[in-house]
């Protein structure tokens, strides 16, 4: 509700204006797609183990709402084709069956931008521009770019071989919950926020040193074009998405006035491989979401970001019983104005207090003297302002005059 979802509204209007300069197309993926999709998210994540709400339609077909969006991206892609490079932008709840706590909630919007079609480091460097582009606009001061490369799916298979022989040989000294995550998947233990797992995870092998030529090139390439941007990032070699479709660059936006375990308000990387996964060409892709919800709240924790003004500029207010409060409310709300009314049934006295409480900046009155005289009385509601009588056909200049003061 307002103005919660004024402030929401606001945020997407925002990305879409970043997102359009920067040359993406805007999609409306759906809300739901058949199971199959999501499962290519990695079945051994907590998004598609424990957090789908999946169900069976009337024709029989398994279900689940969009735990996000890039999957039916690039099933859409699969089955369009759009010309390549594609690149779009979206916005829209998702739903995640999580333990709800502060900044993280069972449906949740998002806004988020993908390419599918180019391996080009620079559009790594470009998508995290348009991110940190938006976080300043919203007025997001201290938000930390937190950047990371998983490597081809080569690399990464020798290092989660490495990886899994480290943690256990050290798994006495491992939480029971990162013993069992790492029978699933080791490099979900490097992100393991418990602290008594902390000293384990610190003396892990890093992905870096297992990353190939053309991987390594490629990061240092995503390095450099921020650089170049002046976008200041964080290397962090533990940094480990919950998803599974990533390789390459890898990267995600901490807020830190934000409980760490919910302080991501944006994170994203590269997808090579997810296109063809679900029948399309073997195309690469990369990209991003943002938490709205939890972007406000890091707004709120640094006083950023206040609600847009909503409020009537012009309250209408008519006595006669006649239809002149909706003639005025329309032409001035033609003329681009924000505009209400009070029930013209009820007495001055109920009408003018419903405009003081409105905000408006100004009342508009007609009455039976007006009436009479073919005129509009114009009220200041604030400051020191006299009222005046003009006649009807001047009240749009007089109250535009009035507002610009
Ligand atoms: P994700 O990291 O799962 O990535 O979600 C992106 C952002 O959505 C998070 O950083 C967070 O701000 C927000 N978010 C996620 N789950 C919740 C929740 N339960 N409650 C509130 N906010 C939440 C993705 O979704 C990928 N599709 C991003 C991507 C696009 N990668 C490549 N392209």
């Amino acid at each position: 509700m307002p103005p919660v979802t004024d402030r929401m509204r606001a945020m997407v209007e925002i990305f879409a204006d970043e997102a359009t300069k920067a040359g993406f197309g805007h999609v409306a993926p759906p809300m739901f797609e058949e199971v199959g999709v999501f499962v290519r998210l990695g079945e051994a994540t907590d998004v598609v183990k424990k957090e789908l709400y999946s169900f069976e339609d009337k024709g029989g077909r398994m279900i689940s709402l969009r735990p996000e969006q890039t999957a039916s991206l690039c099933r859409m892609f699969a089955q369009r084709r759009p010309v390549t490079p594609w690149k779009a932008w979206y916005s829209g709840a998702n739903f995640r069956y999580e333990q709800s706590q502060k900044g993280r909630f069972r449906q949740f919007d998002q806004v988020g931008a993908e390419v599918i079609g180019s391996s080009d480091p620079d559009l790594d460097t470009e998508l995290i521009a348009l991110a940190a582009r938006f976080y300043a606009r919203i007025g997001l001061t201290r938000t930390q770019l937190l950047l990371n490369s998983l490597g081809d799916p080569a690399d990464r298979a020798v290092y989660t071989d490495a990886l899994r022989s480290y943690l256990s040989a050290n798994a006495s000294g491992l939480s029971e919950q990162a013993r069992e995550t790492m029978q699933r998947n080791p490099l979900r233990v490097l992100d393991s926020k418990r602290e008594s797992d902390q000293e384990v995870v610190g003396g892990a092998p890093r992905l870096a040193e297992f990353l190939s030529v053309e991987a390594t090139a490629a990061f240092e390439r995503v390095q450099r074009g921020l650089r170049a941007l002046e976008i200041p990032f964080v290397i962090e070699s533990r940094l480990v998405r919950g998803l599974d479709y990533y390789n390459r660059t890898t990267f995600e936006f901490a807020a830190p006035g934000l409980e760490a375990a919910q302080n991501a308000v944006g994170g994203g990387g590269r997808y090579d491989g997810l296109v063809a996964d679900l029948g399309g060409p073997d195309e690469p892709g990369v990209g991003f979401a943002l938490g709205v919800d939890r972007t406000l709240l890091a707004c709120d924790a640094e006083g950023a970001f206040e609600a847009p003004v909503t409020a009537p500029q012009i309250w209408v207010i008519a006595t006669t019983g006649g239809i002149e409060a909706v003639e005025l409310a329309d032409r001035f709300r033609l003329a681009g104005l924000r505009a209400d009314r009070s029930d013209s049934s009820r007495s001055m006295k109920a009408q003018m207090k419903a405009a003081n409480k409105s905000g408006a900046e100004v009342a508009v009155i007609v009455g039976p003297d007006e009436t009479a005289q073919g005129a509009v009385s114009i009220k200041p509601l604030r400051g020191q302002g006299e009222q005046i009588t003009v006649p009807d056909h001047a009240s749009l200049r007089t109250v535009q005059e009035y507002l610009q003061k």
